[in-house]
């Protein structure tokens, strides 16, 4: 998993997360960061998620490699710096400087930091496997959000690869997340074929997004307030307030923390030629109200026009997304703009003259969601329609076997029910599937892919992954699960 930050929380339900959010005494910048003004954590969880013990499991099997799974308190600056090397040397990162590692250290304090270490390999300091993880809330259709625990920085040095490793540390990665309450693990993937193993799946969609700016004319409504350009310090204190309510109208985003604006707007090493590229755009409402901003840079080859290239556009108000976009499809001097993880369901064709001006490509999997507790998850969800459906959901790592009821109202709010726990494998065909006739058959992949509405059940049936008990119920599931806004991570973690 690339490592940049992340976002949550949500109009309705602030602090939904707030069981699994640690109260010890260290920084605690990111998961405040999103609360509402003067609202603290209530029901912080007992202990610190950063500092529990390892693992058991994971120990005793890598121990018995000859390796040592342990934690990193990332306040001893030497510890944390050579788990720093190693995680940058895996994703082959430059080795980081010292103005990055100050960044890393406050970024990293929110995060359970763990290193695999072979104490006979030229560098034991510097650990062979790196993981690290922390609880935050996922949006979910509706607004709310579910306790989650993101996983990232998961790293195997190439001189101990597929020696079984990362598979210890992810399945310690879900014990934890377990342990933590979250009801679904989540992450952003650099290969496609690592995680489905252990009952992770695609959820939301990103794309990059070229525009054409010659081709470009707006057809859209004028914004009733304007935009700003703005020194990108300046949103340092109303960007978490606004990124917050961005989220909330999105299904699939994690709660954010500092370090992704700090990057975002320049402010890791303000003095860097990155940085210095820096633009940003504000947008108010005619009240001069903040609703949204996007951090861009252009990049040209001199005397030739440029590429505007974005990957932050945070709106609160469907205003402030047109009027961005807007802006940012009008720079002059400039021959395309390119919006990098984009949705996969932009207004954008919409608001142009010409649609043809706009061209997709990189679009694929972004958000991939381990469903742990399929009570917890699809009850915090809002469904697209009323009705009843039974959702029969093989796991073979158990945490999300069995059969669930799903009872929804006509305003898309649901009663979950586990109604059978889940025999063991060898039973897990005929005899219990008979007996609750009617609803769908999957696995936990499926149901993790369906969960925001990214991919229709049908579409999945039709790919042989998900299986109709009873005629009409595939028709139920489509409308229940559908989203009307398409779930979507506007970053990596
Ligand atoms: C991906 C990575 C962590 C795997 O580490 P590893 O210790 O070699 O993995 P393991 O030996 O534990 O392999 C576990 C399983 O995953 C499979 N696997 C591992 N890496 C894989 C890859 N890149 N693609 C497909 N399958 C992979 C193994 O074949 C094994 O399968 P099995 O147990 O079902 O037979 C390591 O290659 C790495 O650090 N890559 C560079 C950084 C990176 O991309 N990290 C992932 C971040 S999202």
């Amino acid at each position: 998993m690339p490592r940049v930050g992340v976002a949550s929380g949500s109009a309705q339900d602030h602090g939904v997360h707030a069981r699994i959010v640690s109260s010890g005494g260290a920084r605690h910048e990111a998961s405040a960061l999103w609360l509402p003004r003067g609202r603290r954590y209530a029901g912080a969880m007992p202990f610190d998620f950063r500092s529990s013990p390892v693992d058991r499991a994971a120990e005793v099997s890598l121990g018995a490699r000859g390796l040592e799974y342990r934690l990193v308190d990332t306040a001893d600056h030497a510890a944390f710096d050579a788990w720093s090397q190693a995680d940058n040397l895996a994703f082959h990162h430059p080795r980081p400087r010292e103005i990055d590692l100050e960044h890393e250290r406050r970024v990293f304090a929110e995060r359970r930091v763990i290193g695999v270490y072979d104490s006979t390999s030229a560098r034991p300091d510097v650990p062979v496997a790196t993981v690290s993880s922390w609880p935050t809330g996922l949006s979910m259709p509706g607004g709310r959000s579910v306790d989650a625990w993101a996983v990232s920085s998961v790293s195997v040095a190439p001189t101990h690869r597929r020696r079984g490793i990362a598979r210890a540390l992810m399945e310690a990665e879900l014990r934890d997340a377990v342990a933590a309450g979250a009801a679904v693990a989540m992450l952003t993937a650099t290969e496609a074929t690592i995680y489905g193993r252990f009952g992770y799946s695609p959820a939301a969609r990103a794309a990059t997004v070229h525009v054409d700016r010659r081709r470009a004319r707006w057809s859209g409504p004028d914004a009733p307030g304007r935009t700003h350009l703005v020194d990108p310090a300046s949103l340092r204190e109303i960007a978490p307030q606004l990124v917050r309510r961005a989220v909330a109208r999105t299904p699939g985003e994690v709660d954010r923390w500092g370090g992704l604006l700090d990057r975002v707007l320049g402010l890791v090493d303000p003095e860097s030629a990155g940085s210095r590229a820096v633009r940003a755009v504000r947008y108010d409402d005619e009240h001069g109200e903040p609703q949204g901003f996007a951090a861009y840079r252009v990049t040209r080859n001199p005397n030739e026009p440029g590429v505007l290239e974005f990957d932050f556009l945070a709106a609160a108000t469907d205003d402030a997304e047109r009027a961005l976009w807007r802006t940012l499809v009008e720079v002059d001097f400039v021959d395309e703009v390119r919006g990098l993880l984009r949705s996969v369901d932009e207004p954008l064709p919409w608001l142009l003259d010409d649609p043809r001006a706009i061209a997709v490509d990189h679009l694929g999997d972004h958000l991939w969601v381990r469903v742990l507790d399929p009570v917890a998850a699809l009850g915090s969800r809002r469904f697209g329609a009323g009705g009843t459906l039974t959702l029969d959901v093989d796991d073979p790592l158990g945490y999300a076997h069995g059969v669930f009821e799903l009872e929804v109202s006509g305003d898309g709010r649901a009663e979950v029910r586990k109604v059978e726990d889940a025999p063991d494998a060898s039973a897990a065909g005929s005899s219990r599937r008979s007996r609750r006739a009617g609803g769908l058959r999957l696995g936990v992949r499926e149901l993790g892919s369906i969960l925001l509405g990214d991919v229709a059940p049908s579409l999945l049936a039709r790919a042989g992954r998900v299986h109709e008990s009873s005629a009409g119920s595939l028709e139920v599931a489509d409308r229940l699960f559908r989203s009307a806004r398409a779930p979507h991570l506007s970053i990596w973690f």
